[in-house]
């Protein structure tokens, strides 16, 4: 296939919007879509299916709507991608957009919204703070923030949510603002235990914890102090024994609604009742009042619709097809699970593609995060690489999310140890199984640290790499990083160790590079900044290594157009053709 023409099938897969529910109010589904080439906000109406803009994007992250309240809340970067953000507001009935909280410009990491007050923890380079905001514009601290903390809950009475309130990269605790009496309280079932995004239903909060081993929600009365288990009528949620939770909450009436995570795929449920959904992913959902579940589905290999479903049926709202120049490229997509070096067993999926040879040109693809997976949910940058001609295997290395919290607490204090290693016998499952005949690693932010990390330190397991939005100095990084991400390399490191932060930084070992490299970077990133990564390919560069290098000009580490996602994809893959030939 000629170059102009992968382009073009690229341009096509970039069209194919991502969808995403937002929630449910008043009569409206609000949902997230990249059609239009940018994530905006768009509302349907279930009962009619008419559909209509609520904010046209790039928007940068949202609250979840609050039933009735007609008011959408959601975050716009007003710095050209550097994450410094304003919190805007459009009623859903019409109108003009207005701020909703005139602070500063700031890095927002956490949005709650009760439909009259919005809570957010922010960050700049000097410090982090939790606020509270109304609906006049006006906007106050509650308290300096020295940890990582989130908001997912706001009432009249409490800001609810989850951080590391012991300062322990291990562990988390819910913590409790009282805004009758100003006091915040921490909450926590076993001191050590991880305690998430805790869900306010009168003075109830609904949590997952991991505190009698593995993840499961629980219900504690923040007034009477009693813990228990959420009493749920269906067995099927107890059947499928979730290892994780995607999201969960409360429906109008007090019951429970979760979506659950097991080896990469997620299903969801209300009171204990399976919902209705194809063997894959779900995404995000919400449920209306009168109990009609609304949710995103996708695979690897299917882009995202929205159902809505009720009384055990399903139908489609927002639909979504592959043309068939796509989708007859995409080949199958499975989980799997390998022994690492250690004997370690570590889950991930392989894609095959069907433009590709078997054995072919295969892509270790290493995601981001690094608490995060690849799930078998839609990845326009793994379908690209796919119907470009690349098999791809995805490792769900040490560290990654959906496999419980023991395996995702394995990487702190040992980023690019053991999770390299994982990424390593990855690559030599690919060659053992005779899917690979090249070998390349690529990834984006973690993974493009790890794509660094892994042709400096392993030099003869690769053919190629391509590293996206990646980290070479964890120490200068940590220098030009604002409060938030300072405490995130903290908690990545066990606590500020300069002696691991350069044993662990790419630029260590860049003399050792011996494959071709692409360097892709966004000019205005202010996680992975692009200052330390010039420095590299300087060294690249007197070393007469073979390497090329995209900035992209006036984007951000968050990818927010999808003309930038074609500008990530595609010299990629014209690298790739040149030095491993994905030709077919
Ligand atoms: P991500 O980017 O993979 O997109 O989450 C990262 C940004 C910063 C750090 C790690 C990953 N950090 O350790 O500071």
């Amino acid at each position: 296939m000629r170059a102009s023409e992968k382009l073009e099938l690229l341009e096509k897969l970039v069209s194919i919007p991502v969808y995403r529910v937002v929630g449910y109010t008043s009569g409206w589904l609000v949902y997230s879509s990249t059609r239009g080439g940018v994530e905006s906000l768009w509302a349907v109406n279930p009962e009619t299916g008419e559909e209509k803009l609520v904010a046209q994007g790039p928007v940068h992250g949202y609250a979840k709507p609050r039933h009735p309240s007609t008011i959408i809340v959601y975050l716009r970067d007003v710095a050209r991608g550097r994450e410094l953000h304003k919190v805007f507001a459009v009623d859903l009935h019409g109108g003009e957009e207005r701020v909703f909280a005139d602070a500063p410009p700031m890095r927002v990491f956490g949005l709650a919204y009760d439909g009259v007050r919005l809570a957010f923890s922010g960050a700049t380079m000097k410090g982090m703070g939790l606020y509270l905001a109304r609906k006049d514009g006006g906007y106050e601290e509650l308290m300096k923030l020295e940890t990582m903390l989130f908001p997912t809950d706001v009432s009249e009475k409490y800001v609810v949510g989850s951080g590391m309130m012991r300062k322990d990269p291990r562990s988390m605790e819910i913590f409790v603002y009282d805004l009758d009496s100003n006091m915040v309280e921490t909450y926590t079932p076993r001191e050590g235990s991880v305690n998430k995004a805790p869900r306010l239903f009168g003075s109830k909060i609904l949590f997952e914890s991991d505190y009698e081993g593995s993840s499961k929600l629980y219900v504690y009365d923040l007034e009477e102090e009693n813990l228990e288990a959420p009493s749920m009528k269906g067995s099927d949620y107890r059947e499928y024994s979730p290892t994780e939770h995607v999201d969960y909450g409360w429906t109008i009436d007090g019951r429970i609604w979760a979506i659950g995570i097991r080896e990469g795929r997620s299903k969801a449920f209300i009171d204990g009742y399976a919902v209705p959904s194809p063997e894959g992913f779900v995404g995000s959902m919400d449920v209306s009042p009168r109990g009609e579940a609304y949710y995103s589905f996708s695979r690897l290999t299917e882009p995202p619709k929205i159902y809505a479903a009720r009384d055990g049926e399903a139908r489609i709202l927002v639909d979504n097809k592959l043309p068939e120049e796509i989708s007859g490229r995409i080949g199958e997509a499975r989980h799997i699970w390998y022994r690492s070096s250690d004997g370690l067993r570590i889950p991930g999926f392989i894609v095959e593609s069907r433009g590709a040879p078997k054995p072919g040109p295969t892509i270790i693809y290493v995601h981001g995060g690094p608490w995060g997976a690849v799930t078998d949910s839609w990845s326009i940058l793994i379908a690209g690489l796919v119907i470009s001609g690349y098999h791809i295997v995805a490792p769900n290395f040490r560290g990654s999310t959906g496999y419980g919290e023991k395996f995702r607490l394995m990487d702190i204090g040992d980023p690019g140890g053991g999770d390299l290693e994982d990424v390593i016998a990855a690559r030599n499952l690919a060659v053992k199984e005779g899917l690979a005949s090249k070998t390349i690693i690529m990834g984006y932010s973690y993974g493009g640290y790890m794509t660094y990390l892994a042709l400096g330190r392993k030099p003869e397991a690769w053919d190629a790499g391509v590293a996206g939005a990646g980290i070479v100095d964890w120490e200068e990084m940590y220098g030009l990083s604002d409060a938030i991400f300072r405490k995130f390399i903290e908690v990545l490191f066990d606590g500020y160790n300069p002696d691991l932060l350069r044993d662990r930084s790419p630029v260590k070992y860049v003399d050792n590079v011996k494959a071709p490299l692409c360097i892709i970077h966004p000019q205005n990133d202010t996680r992975t900044p692009l200052k330390p990564v010039l420095k590299y390919v300087s060294r690249l560069l007197e070393q007469g290594k073979t390497f090329e290098v995209h900035v992209l000009p006036d984007a951000g580490h968050r990818i927010a157009t999808m003309s930038d996602v074609v500008r990530i994809l595609f010299p990629a893959v014209l690298f790739l053709d040149k030095y491993v030939g994905g030709e077919d």
